[in-house]
């Protein structure tokens, strides 16, 4: 039974059906987030960066439920997550995977259920797909192992380990170079 993919349009209840796989994903260890805060935080996050560029929510459905989400939008100095990675990394690091504007893909889940079926990397091939960026970037937690070996199989290069953010756990930092695909 195949998954239906599509780029979120703007509809309320598909966002709320969205926001109840964030909320069971990163209930999970290593995240152990409160199903009701991370909710709120997930909905605060789509709302805040919906005006940004290139946003884009990708939802995977099975039937009526979302069993997959992957978001993202362009960054450049300003966006809150960059302005705390970029000072943690060497300054050629930062220049050759974030450079003046990249991607950030902000958010990556799949029902648990669902996992180890294509998923993850559909959704994520959807996001990136026709970006105008050579890269993307994003951080996963360093205890993430089965994230980690995700991105890795995916192509991504771990670009930095050992960063936080304020009182977060060790974060690392992974990039993808998008130009051979697609950029121009
Ligand atoms: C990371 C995540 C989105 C992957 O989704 P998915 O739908 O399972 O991904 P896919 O089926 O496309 O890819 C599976 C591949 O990823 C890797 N992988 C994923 N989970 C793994 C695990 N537990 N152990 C080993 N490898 C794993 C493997 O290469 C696997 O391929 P294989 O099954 O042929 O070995 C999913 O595990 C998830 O939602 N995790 C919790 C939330 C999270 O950590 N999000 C990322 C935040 S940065």
């Amino acid at each position: 039974m195949e998954e239906t993919i599509r780029i979120w349009a703007g509809d309320a209840a598909e966002l709320a059906a969205a926001a109840d796989l964030y909320a069971t994903v990163f209930a999970e260890l290593p995240y152990d987030e409160n199903p009701q805060q991370s909710r709120t935080t997930f909905l605060d996050r789509v709302h805040r960066y919906r005006s940004a560029p290139d946003f884009r929510l990708v939802l995977a459905w099975h039937d009526d439920e979302v069993v997959g989400l992957a978001l993202g939008n362009g960054i450049a100095a300003g966006d809150w997550w960059r302005d705390r990675i970029v000072p943690q990394l060497p300054k050629t690091t930062a220049a050759e995977w974030l450079g003046d504007e990249c991607f950030s893909v902000i958010e990556l889940a799949t029902a648990p259920a669902r996992r180890r079926g294509g998923v993850g990397a559909k959704i994520l091939a959807v996001l990136l797909d026709g970006l105008p960026y050579s890269t993307a970037v994003l951080s996963a937690y360093s205890d993430a192992e089965p994230a980690r070996r995700f991105y890795r199989a995916n192509g991504w290069t771990e670009v930095a380990t050992g960063l936080r953010i304020g009182e977060s756990p060790e974060l690392c930092v992974y990039g993808l170079r998008l130009d051979d695909a697609d950029a121009d």
